[in-house]
């Protein structure tokens, strides 16, 4: 079984992200092949605070439970699709916090991007600044980017 996590990215309440992304895994198991589950990763559910480790995630030294907590979750997929809006030409704060928290969890595996904003800026500013998170936790293939307006 090959598991696929859609991340929702923004964390506000009245935030359009779980949106977004109910519609990208409505989406994703319509054409889903066999043996592949997609399932809703929503970050504002793990309260993770301000990276607060003592460590660097690639130390791999966890000390505090809520990065026990998302990384055991994260670590558990095979790869990732991550629902972000545009937030100041780039992807909203937690949504980098939560990747910075961890490292091994996120090596060779696969990423994609769903992007929206208000200001036409979806995609551009948002994915590849993405791209370059996920690259820098060395996912395997940030790639594919779908843009929504
Ligand atoms: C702090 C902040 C900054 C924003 N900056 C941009 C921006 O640079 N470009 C854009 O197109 N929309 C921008 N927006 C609009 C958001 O992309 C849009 O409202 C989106 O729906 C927010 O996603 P959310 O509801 O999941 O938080 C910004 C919104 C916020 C809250």
């Amino acid at each position: 079984m090959t598991r696929i996590a859609v991340i929702v990215g923004s964390t506000r309440i009245h935030r359009a992200g779980p949106s977004v992304a109910e519609w990208t895994v409505e989406t994703a198991r319509k054409v889903a092949p066999e043996g592949v589950e997609v399932e809703l990763v929503d970050v504002a559910a793990f309260g993770l605070p301000v990276l607060d480790e003592p460590a660097p995630a690639m130390a791999g030294a966890v000390a505090h439970d809520h990065t026990k907590q998302w990384g055991e979750v994260i670590g558990s997929f095979d790869g990732f699709v991550f629902v972000t809006p545009e937030y100041n030409h780039g992807v909203p704060g937690p949504l980098k916090n939560a990747i910075d928290y961890l490292f091994y969890e996120w090596n060779d595996k696969a990423a994609g991007f769903v992007s929206y904003g208000a200001n036409g800026g979806a995609g551009r500013r948002t994915a590849a600044p993405g791209r370059r998170r996920a690259q820098a936790g060395r996912c395997a293939r940030p790639g594919g980017t779908q843009r929504l307006h």
